[in-house]
This record gives structure tokens, sequence and C-alpha cells, in this order.
């Protein structure tokens, strides 16, 4: 399963494909997965412009084994994904080959991402996300735990990749060790997110990181992610690091045009999509569609797009009052009467609709069980936390 941009000439390219378990990726650049935002509806708008991989947001392990409403909505795939994408957060081998296993035989993934960056408290509390590579022996397990519940005797196997951070903070960097491991145990790539989860969202993301880590991962492809804000910054990053491709996260939330800035400048090619007002409402409105359409409930998916909504008119003339007005709608009909009383007519910005947008704040503190930082080992107090959090399907948070 591949997805070709048959059309668009290969010369010039930056990079090669993206190469991961039987998919072939023409241009190597990933959909970041993020919890509340990167459901099946802006899975299908960012995919329409560019030819990457979109990853779902994250799924916890245990849930999807108990088969939780919500769970299974998050495993949903637009209509015409390829590969179809799935993140799983876990914390107990066991639970994670399991989910793995589910995704496999019900046929519900081409593709799993496993979620070693999360920084949130519920998860890392529980020795989760960005907490879990610590343990180097668990992080170990997990990883072999999904890929061997990847493999299958009829088809080719579906790739398991690794999504992580540096590590816990700078005295406990983890990301060189996980990311030979991860190679080792089978992992189709690695991806870094070049900060800490102490870092949380703050500052630059670390880049050198990720020229380091593709320096001790030879035989898979590295990933890079963080602050890339512009077709550019992916460029510069290819650059700096030498990876074989990019995650990308903020950037794209109210612009999954960006996708095709991407691709476009990981081809070698020049131009850039800039939407006028008319354009990038007419995107917004999209997107609250589709997102109706998926809850199957309009108000429910008009609280959806309403965070989106600051970040589809950055750098556009719309008044508070006006952003206000479109932060609070309840209906299409509604939505579509403000959009109507907008000067449409605008190019776009420039500058001004560029650059940073989303979390930018640090970690307020990294949660971790108690006694957790003292070994690498999993052991005592740690392994009964570890065990008892894998019992938790509530632990459903972005990273
Ligand atoms: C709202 C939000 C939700 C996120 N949820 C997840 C998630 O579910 N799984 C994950 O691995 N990372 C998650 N992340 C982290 C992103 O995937 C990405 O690593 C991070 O934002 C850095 O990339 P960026 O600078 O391109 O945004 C989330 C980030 C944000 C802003």
């Amino acid at each position: 399963m591949s997805t070709t941009l048959a059309d668009s000439p290969r010369t010039g390219a930056l990079l090669p494909p993206l190469r991961f378990g039987q998919h072939v990726v023409d241009v190597p650049v990933v959909l970041a997965p993020m919890a509340g935002v990167t459901n099946a509806p802006f899975r299908s708008l960012c995919r329409e412009h560019g030819a990457g991989v979109y990853v779902s947001e994250m799924v916890t392990s245990r849930a999807l084994v108990e088969r939780t409403p919500e769970s299974l909505r998050l495993v949903q795939h637009e209509p015409g994904a390829s590969p179809r994408s799935v993140q799983l957060y876990g914390v107990d081998p066991a639970t994670v080959g399991a989910a793995v296993r589910m995704l496999v035989e019900e046929d519900l993934a081409d593709h799993v991402d496993l979620n070693f960056g999360c920084p949130v408290p519920k998860v890392t509390r529980r020795g989760g996300g960005s907490a879990l590579p610590w343990k180097s022996g668990l992080f170990r397990d997990v990883v072999r735990a999904a890929v061997r519940a990847a493999q299958t005797s009829s088809g080719p196997d579906v790739p398991v990749t690794v999504k992580m951070r540096k590590g816990i903070d700078p005295d406990h960097l983890t990301y060189l060790d996980a990311g030979r491991t991860a190679e080792a145990e089978g992992a189709a790539w690695v991806a870094l997110h070049g900060r800490t989860a102490a870092d949380g969202y703050a500052g630059t993301a670390d880049w050198e990181a990720i020229a380091r880590l593709k320096e001790a991962v030879t035989s898979i492809p590295v990933l890079g992610n963080g602050d890339i804000w512009s077709a550019e910054d992916a460029v510069r990053m290819v650059g700096r690091s030498g990876c074989d491709g990019v995650v990308v996260g903020r950037g794209c939330l109210g612009r999954p045009w960006l996708f095709a800035d991407l691709a476009a400048a990981l081809q070698g090619r020049p131009e850039r999509v800039r939407p006028g007002l008319r354009e990038a409402t007419a995107t917004l409105r999209r997107h609250a569609e589709l997102l109706v359409e998926h809850f199957g409930d309009e108000l429910r998916g008009c609280r959806e797009i309403r965070k989106h909504v600051a970040w589809y008119l950055k750098g556009y003339v719309v008044g508070g009052h006006m952003r206000a007005q479109l932060g609070l709608v309840d209906t299409l009909a509604a939505l579509d009467a403000l959009i109507a009383t907008l000067d449409l007519d605008q190019p776009h910005p420039g500058e001004a609709a560029e650059g940073s947008r989303g979390r930018t704040s640090p970690a307020p503190r990294v949660v971790l069980p108690e006694g957790w930082l003292d070994s690498r080992e999993l052991t005592g107090a740690s392994l009964e936390v570890v065990r008892a959090g894998e019992l938790d399907p509530s632990a459903t948070a972005g990273g």
C-alpha cells in the first residue's frame, strides 16, 4: 500500500521516499499524532494536500482491547486512507501486544506508532509516554511485544514505529539508547521530538539531538520532529540533522495546506499555498462539516471546530468580536452566517499568518511514579505502578 505522487517530478527531491514495512511513501512527511486534533476529519483535509503519512490521535491500548466506544472511534479512518496509521499508548507489553494484535487481525491499521513522548501528568505518573524509555527493559519489552504482535502469517507484517522525546530532563536522557533498542527490536522508524518531557513545548526544539540519533541509528529511518512551522523549516531540519523525514505537528493547525508546501519543498519545487480569507474560511467550513459527520452530532462537531478557529484566522483582519463569535458557534448555519459577514476578498496576509501556533508552554513539572528515577530497571514500587496504570483505561490524553 503506498501513496504516490505519480505526476510529480522526482528530480530535485531532497530525500528519497520513506520506506517502512511494505509501505513506500514518496514524500517523507508525517502528520504528528495530536490528541483532540488529528482525528479522521483533520487527517482527510491534510491528506488532500500532501502525500505523506497521517497518524491518528493516541489510543490507549487497554481501552482498545476493552473496546470502549471512544477508542473504537479513534481508530476510524478517513475514506481512502493509505496507509492507515494508528498511534498506541501503553505501559504493559502484554496489553500493547494484544492491542496491536487486535488492530492487525481486525484489519484496523496498516501501521502502528508507539507513543513514548507524552509528557502530561496523567500519563507519566503511570510510567507511560515520555517516562517509559527510562526503564530500558520495559521499553524493549513493549517494542518487542508490539513488533511480534504485528507479524502476520498471511501477508506483510504491519510496521511498528517509535515516537519519543529526548528523555525526561537534561540529566535523564534516553533517546540514543531507546533508538538503538527500537532498531534492534524491529521498529520500522524512530521519530524524535527534540525536547525533553521537562521542556514541555517551551523553547526551541533541539535539532542537534536528531543529528546525534541519526548517527546512532543506522539501519532504519530517523525522523525529526519539533518546530517545523513552514516548508522552509523542514528543509532546514533535514539539512542540519540529516534526518530521513519530518514529523509535523502544531505547524499545520489551521492550515492543512502546509502539507502541499512540505511536499513541494522536499521535492525541490518553489510553489507555496497562500490562501486568501475566502479559501481559508472555506477549509474551516469543510473541516466543521467533516467533524459534524464524524461525530454524528452537530453540536459536538461545532464544539470541536471552535478550537481551530483562531488558528485558521491567524494573520487575517478579523475583529476580536467576530473571532469570539466564531469561537462559540453551535450550528453549521451559524458558522456560515458569520463567515458571510467577513471581508472574504482579503489576500493571504503573508508573515502574519505564519509562525508558531498551539502550545508553547513548559511542562509545569514532570510527574513520575515514586522512585522512578532511582534505577533504570523496573522493580518494586515502580513495577506495581505500571501494572496498576495499565488497568486504567481512562488515561487517554495527548502528548
Ligand atoms: C494538542 C497536541 C496533542 C498532542 N497529542 C499527541 C499524541 O497523542 N501523541 C504523541 O505522540 N504526541 C502528541 N503531541 C506531540 C506532537 O505529536 C509533536 O511531537 C509535538 O507537538 C512537537 O512537534 P511540533 O513542534 O511540530 O508541534 C501532541 C501535541 C499537541 C500540541
